[in-house]
Parts: structure tokens; C-alpha cells; sequence
């Protein structure tokens, strides 16, 4: 296997593994370990134990056929064939390994066996011995399964060989009743094993949990509830970091909570002396400087009809054009710092008559839409808000978006009101102008928005126009 071939496998288990919860993986640990190492005792225990098991076998097949040769001589030199007879069914009997043994003359006959149905054929040539070896094996393979057949001469040779075959039977059995309860064994450490591990993990787990669990509650911007602290181990420690953390959050969030509060009661004492002022101003260029200018160009009229003089008279004409044109700017003024139709007459008309000031003075094209707003009031905090708000972000429209066309539109519904001011202009990056000092105007919409538990959207980025959504809850009443 490649290098990156090994890497992405190790990836993959990664994976696996990550995905996994503690749980499951302290249980795969744990079942793997024991499962290895029951399976690698079992196949060594098995391995050894039928090595010296055989050898056993061999060597006390060989002592048995020796034991029965030197028995044999005897009862073959006097031709006594049924003491041999005899003498192979007692080996037999005596011998639960034996399954056979026979013995057979130097002509190659058979003297006696234990075979009761016959001797079978060709297992005369299967094994044979020269008179100066002690005995010789081989291994047969018969229906019954492996069979050591060993030969071993008799009287030096000279009467016959004996011939005893035995069977590996018993130790295969053997070998399989001590594997059963090798596996049993790791079955049964395998259950103990499990049962430690849910344990192990229930102990584990359960602080890690109740972690995660507060954790959430933190994300969720409750500072009040604390880790249960199980144990003095590593994860006790951590309950203690995790609770001195969550105490140090409440702790600046109550700080920022108050900072907040003070901001807005500063900003909000800001804004409503801001309009009083506005208001007050306002009053006094309606009640005194227009009344004052008024009673002028009723003065210079009244001269102007008297004036005997044609030069004198159209210099009071002029003059009486240049104080109409300053009490004209003196009534926008007014209109802009508080128009008085805003108390009198609401909010739409109000904006009509600024949006029709703007179109007026201004080669922008306006749409305005109002709706559910045609028979019933706003709140006075909410109209003025609005009603600056706007006034605002048509400043800016004229002020920076190049934009040939605007558009108001201020909607109404049950719980709330959604003001949408946008432009087909240059835009801009609202990101980049909100890090920047200096700039009041969005800042202000943001401000009066939020002092009413509304918000502000700014939609824009360069070359796309600018859009921006205001929206005030009502209280329901
Ligand atoms: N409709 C718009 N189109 C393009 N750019 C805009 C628009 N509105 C605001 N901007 C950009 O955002 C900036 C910030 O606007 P903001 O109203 O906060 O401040 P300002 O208009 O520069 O100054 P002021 O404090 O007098 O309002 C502007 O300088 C302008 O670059
Ligand atoms: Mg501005």
C-alpha cells in the first residue's frame, strides 16, 4: 500500500471514529482488546497443547507397540496364535488410543488382529520396519481421521513386525473442550468488559454532558446555571474553569447590559432634546421670523402701491420679492428642522410635503408609498422617528448615490411598521462606512430605529444601488 493510499484509510478510520459518540468508541476499545486477546490465547494455548499432545501420543504409541512386540515373541515361537489373539485384544481394550494392532510373520501374514470385520486391505504395505530400526510411524489418513500406524520388529525381526495403529481422536477432543472454554472464557470477560465500559462511560460522559448542556444555556445568553462539579479528577477541574468562565460572562454581559442602558437613556435624552430644541426653533421662525417677513412684504406693497415714483416703486417690488423668497426659505426650514403638519396632520403628509420639497429642489425622481396609515396615528415617538429617518436617507441619496430615482415606501400591518428606502445609485460598502468615524446619518437611523426595539437593514455594495429597511414593532394596546 502507498504512502497516500495508508493516509486516506487512516482518514477514513479518523472519520469514523470522530463520528462516533464516547460511548460506542470506549465499547469498541474495550470489545477489541478482549476479543484479541482471547482469540490470540485461544490459537497459541491450541497450538502448544497439540504440539505436546502429539508428541505424547507418538511416544506412548511407540511404548505400546514396543510393550506388544516384546510380548509377542513369545506366543509366535511356541505357534500359541490365540494367547496372541489374545494378547492384541487386551492391548486394545487397555489402550482407549488404540483402534487397531496386529501382528504379522517375516512372510508378511497376519498372525492376529483386532479387526472385527475383516482385515482391511492394503495396510500391510502402508508401514513397514527393517530389522535394525526400533519402529518406524506413518501417518495415515483413514475415514475415521488421522491414524499413527507404527511398526516395531519383533525379535529383532526374525518372527515378524508389530503393528498398532492409534488415533488422535481423543486429543482433537481435547484440544476442542479446552478451545470452548478458552472462548467461553472471553465471551464472559467480554460481558464483564462491556458492562465496565458503560460504566466507564456513564462516569465519563455524564459531567461531559451536563457540560454541553450549559454550554448551550451560555450560547443562549443565560449566565445563570453552573456545571455540577462530580469529581476532583480532570473534569472536576474543568467544571470549576467552566464555571469561573461563566461567571466572568455574566459578569461583563451585566456590565455591557448597563452600558447599554446608560448609552440609550444618553442617546435617547440626546434625541428628544435634539427635537425639542428643533420644535422650538421651528416655532420661532413660524410665530416670529415669518410673521415678521410677512409684515414686511405687507409694508413694502403697501409702499409700493403709494410710491409716486416709478424707480422707487420697483425697488420695492424687489425688495418685497427678496423677503417672499426668504420667508420661502424660511417655511422649508422650518419644515425640515419640525414640520408642524407632523403634529397636525401625521406622518404621510408629512413626508409628502418633504418628499415634494426634495423633488422640488433636487433633479430626483421620487416614488412614495404609504399604506395602513391612511386613517389612524402612529405613536409621536414612532412618527418623529420615522419621519427623520427618512428624511435622512433621502439626504444621503442626494448627497452620495447619484441615483436618478428613489423610493419610499412605508407599510403598516398589525404589530409593526416597515419603512423601505432605496435608490438606483452608485452604493456603497456598508461594512467599510460603519468602521469609518464621522458618518452620523446611518448611525442616527440605526439609533432611533433600535431605541424602539426596531432595527436597521442596509442592503448595498458598490454599483448595485442602496437599500434600506427599517422595521419598528408596535406595542399592542
Ligand atoms: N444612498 C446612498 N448611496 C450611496 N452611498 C451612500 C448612501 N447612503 C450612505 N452612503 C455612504 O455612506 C456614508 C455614510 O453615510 P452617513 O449618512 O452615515 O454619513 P454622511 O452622510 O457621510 O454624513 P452625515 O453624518 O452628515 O449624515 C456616506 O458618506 C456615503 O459614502
Ligand atoms: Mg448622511
Amino acid at each position: 500500500m502507498s504512502k497516500s493510499q495508508a493516509e486516506k484509510w487512516l482518514h477514513r478510520l479518523w472519520l469514523i471514529a470522530g463520528s462516533v459518540n464516547i460511548r460506542v468508541k470506549i465499547l469498541g476499545i474495550v470489545l477489541g482488546l478482549v476479543f484479541l486477546l482471547g482469540f490470540t490465547v485461544t490459537v497459541q494455548v491450541r497450538q502448544l497443547l497439540a504440539q505436546s499432545m502429539y508428541v505424547q501420543l507418538e511416544e506412548q504409541a511407540v511404548s505400546i507397540t514396543r510393550d506388544l512386540a516384546a510380548r509377542a515373541t513369545d506366543p509366535i515361537l511356541i505357534n500359541n496364535l490365540y494367547a496372541l489373539q489374545q494378547l492384541m485384544l487386551g492391548a486394545k481394550t487397555t489402550h482407549t488410543v488404540v483402534r487397531y494392532a496386529f501382528v504379522i510373520d517375516t512372510e508378511g501374514y497376519v498372525l492376529a488382529h483386532t479387526f472385527a470385520g475383516g482385515f482391511p486391505e492394503g495396510l500391510i504395505e502402508a508401514n513397514t520396519v527393517s530389522a535394525q530400526a526400533y519402529e518406524h510411524t506413518v501417518l495415515l489418513q483413514t475415514d475415521e481421521g488421522q491414524i499413527w500406524d507404527i511398526a516395531v520388529p519383533i525379535f529383532d525381526g526374525r518372527v515378524g513386525t508389530a503393528r498398532v495403529g492409534v488415533s488422535d481422536a481423543q486429543v482433537v477432543q481435547t484440544i476442542n473442550a479446552i478451545t470452548g472454554q478458552l472462548l467461553l472464557t472471553t465471551v464472559l470477560v467480554s460481558a464483564v468488559g462491556i458492562t465496565a465500559a458503560v460504566l466507564l462511560t456513564w462516569v465519563l460522559t455524564r459531567p461531559i454532558l451536563a457540560l454541553v448542556q450549559v454550554a448551550k444555556a451560555v450560547e443562549k445568553g443565560d449566565f445563570s446555571q453552573r456545571v455540577p462539579r462530580w469529581a476532583d479528577d480532570e473534569v472536576g477541574e474543568l467544571s470549576n474553569a467552566f464555571n469561573a468562565m461563566t461567571e466572568a460572562l455574566a459578569k461583563s454581559d451585566a456590565e455591557r447590559a448597563e452600558r447599554d442602558q446608560l448609552r440609550a437613556q444618553y442617546v435617547s435624552g440626546f434625541i428628544s432634546a435634539q427635537e425639542d430644541e428643533r420644535k422650538r426653533i421651528a416655532r420661532e421662525l413660524h410665530d416670529s421670523t415669518s410673521q415678521s417677513l410677512t409684515s414686511l412684504m405687507i409694508g413694502l406693497r403697501a409702499l409700493s402701491d403709494s410710491c409716486l415714483q416709478p424707480d422707487m416703486r420697483s425697488r420695492a417690488e424687489e425688495l418685497r420679492a427678496v423677503a417672499s423668497a426668504a420667508l420661502d426659505d424660511v417655511h422649508s426650514l422650518a419644515l425640515q428642522l419640525r414640520p408642524s403638519v407632523l403634529d397636525d396632520v401625521g406622518l404621510p403628509e408629512a413626508i409628502k410635503r418633504h418628499v415634494a420639497d426634495c423633488q422640488k429642489r433636487n433633479s430626483l425622481n421620487i416614488d412614495l408609498a404609504i399604506t395602513g396609515l391612511e386613517d389612524c396615528r402612529l405613536p409621536p415617538a414612532v412618527e418623529t422617528a420615522l419621519y427623520r429617518i427618512t428624511q435622512e436617507a433621502l439626504t444621503n441619496v442626494i448627497r452620495h448615490a447619484k441615483a436618478e430615482t428613489a423610493s419610499i415606501f412605508i407599510e403598516r400591518s398589525n404589530d409593526k411598521v416597515l419603512a423601505i428606502i432605496d435608490d438606483d445609485g452608485q452604493g456603497f460598502d456598508p461594512e467599510f462606512v460603519e468602521r469609518q468615524d464621522g458618518h452620523l446619518g446611518l448611525y442616527g437611523i440605526r439609533e432611533r430605529a433600535e431605541l424602539l426595539s426596531g432595527h436597521l437593514v442596509i442592503e448595498s455594495e458598490p454599483g448595485t444601488g442602496t437599500s434600506l429597511y427599517v422595521e419598528i414593532p408596535l406595542s399592542q394596546k
